[in-house]
């Protein structure tokens, strides 16, 4: 089991700690499983940059960055050197220890679930 912790940017949303089966899903398949709001305009392609995250911790568990996600995150708001696109985030490793920041969804046009 994997544990992850997903703190929210809008600091009225508690945050969610799991101990979840996540080898081989994206951070973002995983909100859609624990319900949590993230946007994914392209259905989880690396076509746009709605579902934006940052990695505080566990980058070493997912699967390394592309030059064409690095390029989509350049277009995303208030990029960071950590961060990363949620659907291309699959995790690696079943012992994994992940912090992810959810960006605030109401700044962001896009589709959920
Ligand atoms: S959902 Fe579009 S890049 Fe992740």
């Amino acid at each position: 089991m994997a544990k992850i912790k997903f703190i929210f940017e809008d600091n009225s949303i508690p945050e969610v700690n799991v101990n979840i089966e996540a080898l081989d899903k994206s951070l973002l398949e995983l909100t859609e499983e624990l319900d949590i709001h993230l946007n994914h305009n392209c259905g989880g392609v690396c076509a746009c940059s709605t579902c934006h995250v940052y990695i505080h911790q566990g980058d070493q568990y997912l699967e390394a960055i592309s030059d064409k996600e690095e390029d989509f995150i350049d277009r995303a708001i208030n990029p960071k050197l950590e961060s990363r696109l949620a659907c291309q985030c699959i995790v690696l490793e079943e012992s994994a220890e992940i912090e992810v920041e959810i960006p605030d969804q109401k700044r962001i046009i896009g589709h959920e679930h």
